[in-house]
């Protein structure tokens, strides 16, 4: 007989013939003459509700079927009588494939702390949240690939092991397979790289961004999507070591073009989970709004269905830095002496500041433009004031940023200026300046970071809640 998932069981409600349920308990209850056992498998964040009648079943069967079990169940579907499903699997035949011991099994039919689930990460894909959390992501990252396919764009895979740096952040791990304990060294008692695997010094990346530039001024219009890696020491509930990056990568785009892009990329992400992934973002809506009844009532978000909507229909206002720049020093918080770091023209805005601006001044998401030169990466085209470059940061609420994106430097010779001025290798970097050489043409691009924009749509609050296995300081289990 074959076996059917709990979601096509559900939606089907096929009462005639038998069929055959597996998965996990998530719990078991019962009465003298009747168990009845709530199974999930992963289908969908709803269980499937199984009745045991205790005659027809050994004793020692029914004691094992505990909490995380694994079960293949044979039965009728039949109506339910109780209240939270409408059918329910009056089991024939239950076969216990895997106990799960009571006294030892973490994953306890309670409610348990997100940090305890994260030293469990190994399972707390058994709890309803992370189900619910690790489908979404799978739509969401369906939902890229579909949304780059639909319109042209090819998907290019950028390498991970890499000899430069892209973002100019020196903040990398590096790759290499010299004995630690008696490297090679050259005529300056340095470590001599040329005798390492790659014959030159190499890391895991830290964007795919230049070699999509490479694929984009010749196919047109490309997308990379693949893990990133920073060694920045940053313990925050926004940054990971390994994080997933999306990076579209277009040709004869300029900044608004580039900007317009990221919009409705954005908006088109939220449409497609907003349709499809229903049940588990209500699940998640009813989760975040039970977290937030224990905060003030000033530091309360949106409830999660009203604030996708909201940024799915509403357009996302443009601003320049400077402008932020005097809306942040006009500010109560400012004037009053609340932010941590200072507000001055030329500083790197901190999430503080995002934040104001986002969810205080505009209350809707916002794309900053035109940011001083000196803290973006060089390959930024330079404005006509020779002191900002058209660079673009979407802010999301709660969040900050989540997308950094520009449209690039395509005059040869600014361009080398630059990277001399940033101390950046233009020897090493020969292959990039080609595209400027021959056929260079006006570009843009942008970075999306994949688990920013899942904390956004699952309304959870700390991004190792958000991937799988994080990656963190000091954090490398499982
Ligand atoms: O702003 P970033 O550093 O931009 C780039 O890497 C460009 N090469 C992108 C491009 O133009 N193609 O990173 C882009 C995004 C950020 O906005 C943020 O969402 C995410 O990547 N990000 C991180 N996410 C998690 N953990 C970290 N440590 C992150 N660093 C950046
Ligand atoms: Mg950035």
């Amino acid at each position: 007989m074959a076996r059917l998932k709990i979601k096509e069981i559900l939606i089907s409600g096929e009462r005639e013939k038998e069929i055959v349920a597996k998965g996990w308990v998530r719990t078991k209850r019962g009465s003298k003459n009747v168990n009845f056992i709530a199974l999930n498998d992963g289908s969908t964040i709803h269980n499937l509700q199984v009745v045991a009648n205790v005659e027809d079943f050994n004793e020692g069967l029914l004691r094992d079927i505990t909490t995380g079990a694994s079960l293949a169940v044979t039965g009728k579907l039949a109506d339910s009588q109780g209240s939270g499903q409408h059918v329910e699997l009056i089991a024939r035949d239950i076969e216990l494939i895997g106990k799960a011991d009571p006294e030892k099994f973490p994953m306890q039919p309670k409610r348990h702390t997100l940090e305890f689930l994260r030293e469990n990460a190994h399972l707390r894909f058994r709890t309803n949240t992370f189900g619910a959390i690790f489908r979404v992501r799978h739509a969401m990252a369906f939902a890229v690939h579909k949304y780059f396919n639909d319109k042209g764009f090819y998907y290019l895979h950028t390498p991970i092991i890499t000899a430069s740096d892209a973002e100019g952040a020196g903040q990398m791990f590096r790759v290499s397979t010299l004995d630690p304990k008696n490297p090679p060294l050259n005529e300056d008692g340095e470590i001599d790289y040329s005798k390492d695997f790659f014959g030159k010094a190499t890391n895991l990346t830290v964007s795919g961004q230049l070699e999509g530039e490479l694929g984009a001024t010749a196919l047109g219009e490309i997308y990379t999507f693949g893990p990133t890696f920073r060694a920045e020491n940053s313990n925050t509930t926004r940054h990971l070591s390994e994080f997933w990056m999306i990076e579209p990568e277009m040709a004869f785009y300029d900044l608004t073009d580039n900007m317009d892009l990221a919009e409705d990329f954005l908006k088109s992400l939220i449409r497609y989970a907003l349709e499809n992934c229903k049940d588990d973002l209500q699940f998640l809506a009813s989760r975040l709004a039970q977290e937030e009844k224990n905060k003030p009532q000033d530091q309360r978000s949106m409830e999660l269905m009203e604030k996708l909507n909201f940024v799915a229909n509403n357009d996302f206002v443009r601003c320049t830095y400077a402008k932020a720049i005097e809306i942040l020093k006009n500010s109560k918080p400012y004037k009053k002496n609340k932010f941590e770091f200072p507000v001055d023209w030329g500083i790197d805005l901190q999430s503080e500041h995002e934040r104001y601006l986002v969810e205080k001044h505009f209350k809707c998401p916002v794309i900053l433009i035109d940011y001083p030169k000196d803290i973006k990466a060089f390959y930024m085209k330079l404005n006509d004031d020779d002191k900002t470059v058209r660079a673009m940061d979407v802010l999301f609420p709660q969040i900050g940023e989540i997308i950094g994106g520009s449209q690039r430097e395509e005059d040869y010779d600014k361009l080398v200026k630059r990277m001399e001025e940033m101390n950046i290798p233009s020897d090493e970097m020969w292959w990039y300046l080609d595209t400027r050489r021959f056929g260079t043409v006006p570009h843009s691009g942008f970075g999306l970071g994949f688990e920013r924009f899942i904390q956004f749509i699952t309304g959870m609050g700390n991004i190792r809640d958000v991937i799988p296995f994080p990656r963190a300081p000091k954090n490398a289990e499982f």
